[in-house]
């Protein structure tokens, strides 16, 4: 497996899973073949995909309580090359029992070992909780989308703080997170630059594409379908587009250094 990234900030409404749904189908749509994990109760990356709630027997939550394997809960979607493990309203009170193990934190990583994908993506609730601590522990790589606006990093000092906390010794921030601006509108000129200068200290980390605000994002979600299928030409599929390439091109440039 190349990567698994996890899309995180406990933060609620800000693009996790837009960013997670369309970042793993755009690297579907590639050729890759890719494992959507929804991790948050409300199931929005299951349905989004098309997947009915009340249409599977068994999800994530069955895996992290030990009950099945990724491979048994593991469902097809319409995009060639994505798959999705399928979230469930249960998996709220299955986090509140994994609180009481040992070792809760690695559970994730362990389901995960070992699996077929070239990417894994997962989806996490907006909580700092076990499940996305789960996350973190499991993943390679980062991507905390931001949204736009006065209010947008409320709650990011305790983010990074927990990520440091987590991914400690795992080498420099640099290499594996990387700030996503979303929802953004080159109009809003006095609260993008409020967003800006806070995010000054973090300027390196941010990605260079920004995923503009676009009404067409949201049709697609209500649709259960990624915009590449929704609607192929909006600014919406042009930004994911964009960040998919961006994080090729970061991950080929850095494996090329390492060599
Ligand atoms: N770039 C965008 N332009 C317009 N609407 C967007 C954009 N990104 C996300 N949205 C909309 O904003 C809402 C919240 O997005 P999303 O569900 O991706 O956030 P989230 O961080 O996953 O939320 P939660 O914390 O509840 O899991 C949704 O209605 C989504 O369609
Ligand atoms: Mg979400």
């Amino acid at each position: 497996m190349k990567h698994l990234i996890a899309v995180i900030n406990q933060k609620g409404g800000v693009g996790k899973t837009t960013t997670s749904i369309n970042f793993a189908a755009g690297l579907a749509l590639r050729g890759d073949r890719v494992l959507l994990v929804d991790l948050d109760p409300q199931a929005h990356s299951t349905i989004g995909v098309g997947i009915e709630p009340g249409s599977f027997q068994a999800s994530i939550g069955d895996v992290l309580a030990k009950k099945k394997t990724i491979q048994e809960i593991v469902l097809p979607t319409n995009v060639d090359g994505l798959f999705i493990a399928p979230a469930h309203i249960r998996l709220d009170k299955i986090e509140q029992q994994l609180n009481t193990e040992f070792f809760r934190e690695s559970f994730l990583k362990r389901a995960l070992a070992g699996l077929g994908y070239d990417h894994i993506v997962i989806d996490c609730r907006p909580t700092l909780g076990t499940l996305t601590i789960n996350a973190l522990y499991a993943s390679s790589f980062i991507v905390v989308p931001c949204e736009m606006g006065r209010y947008a990093l409320d709650g990011f000092a305790d983010l990074m703080e927990t990520i440091e906390h987590v991914k400690g010794n795992n080498g420099p921030k640099e290499g594996f997170i990387r700030i996503l601006l979303t929802k953004y509108d080159s109009r809003n000129k006095v609260s993008n630059d409020w967003v800006f200068q806070q995010l000054e200290p973090y300027k390196s980390l941010i990605f260079q594409t920004s995923i503009r605000r676009n009404e067409a994002l949201n049709q697609a979600q209500m649709a259960q379908e990624p915009i590449f299928s929704f609607k192929s030409d909006c600014s919406g599929a042009q930004d994911y587009k964009a960040l998919v390439e961006e994080f090729s091109n970061l991950w080929q440039n850095q494996t090329s250094e390492k060599n």
